[in-house]
């Protein structure tokens, strides 16, 4: 593993002349307009990195993007990982073990998920304030490398207040709507019965998606400060609960997108990494 870090990282800076980014972004469904706002400076199709996961889907092939967004040196991931997809968790976390080794500090992560909240509409904006760990497994489950983090990591303060409250003072400025929640992590790839919304809502959570959570984990075991940021593309409130479809989350996601990346980049620019 170790060895495997090293050896990506290295690759990655001699194709980017040794490019050192303070902020990473995973471009989840609904932030993947953000790319239009990045001035790039390079572009990395993953298959040209080694040991990074070679995507199963054809036609998403998926990029590193390197450049500067709101003042501050970034690197991207379009294209995720999910563990639906058959990738091992190990494999889920190495993009965020190799933003690391590069320099990152910070990590901001968008998704799409289910409201079980009954206060919350569909198309809400809503900034992850704690996560709940549905995934069978953990990234961090196998030898810990003391290098890369400790045994067992304090998960008390995941996801940095002082992010949370700037990006709320951000987006009361443009006039966009937002709250903040509980993002429940499981695998997918069904969308959740009836039960199963009642149930997450009940053990404490706001929505329920199928990312973000292993990434934070190894984020975390690292020492980056986590920025996550969920849209609401259906809702799994009780009595309310319709069809969900691939297509509309995609949809909904895509009308809030700009609000999302809106924010977002002012966020990076205020934020001292
Ligand atoms: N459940 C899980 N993941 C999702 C959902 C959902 O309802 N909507 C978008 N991603």
């Amino acid at each position: 593993m170790l060895e495997q870090i090293a050896f990506t990282t290295k690759s990655i800076r001699e194709k980017t002349s040794n490019f050192i980014p303070s902020v990473g972004i995973i471009l989840g469904t609904g932030l993947g307009g953000l790319v239009k706002e990045i001035s790039v400076e390079f572009t990395i199709p993953y298959g040209e990195i080694p040991h990074f996961p070679v995507s199963t889907v054809s036609g998403h092939q998926g990029k590193l993007i390197l450049g500067e967004l709101g003042g501050k040196k970034v690197i991207a991931m379009q294209g995720r990982f999910h563990f639906y997809e058959g990738y091992t968790m190990e494999q889920i976390g190495f993009p965020v073990r190799i933003m690391k080794a590069l320099g990152v500090k910070s990590l901001f992560v968008s998704n799409a998920c289910g409201g079980m909240n009954p206060d919350f509409e569909v198309g809400e904006i809503m900034f992850i304030n704690d996560h709940i760990n549905l995934f069978p497994t953990n990234p961090l489950i196998g030898k810990n490398y003391d290098e890369l983090g400790p045994r067992f990591p304090d998960m008390g303060a995941t996801y940095n207040k002082q992010y949370i409250q700037l990006a709320k003072k951000i987006a009361s400025e443009h006039n966009i709507k937002t709250s903040e929640g509980v993002y429940a992590g499981l695998t997918g790839p069904c969308f959740e019965t009836p039960a199963e919304y009642r149930y997450l809502r009940r053990i404490g959570a706001d929505v329920v998606g199928m990312s973000t959570v292993p990434e934070v984990i190894v984020a975390r075991h690292s020492g980056m400060e986590v920025f996550g940021i969920s849209i609401v593309t259906d809702l799994g409130v009780e009595g309310k609960v319709q069809t969900v479809t691939h297509e509309e989350v995609l949809h909904v996601a895509g009308i809030q997108e700009p609000k999302m990346s809106l924010i977002v980049k002012e966020l990076i620019r205020q934020i001292n990494p």
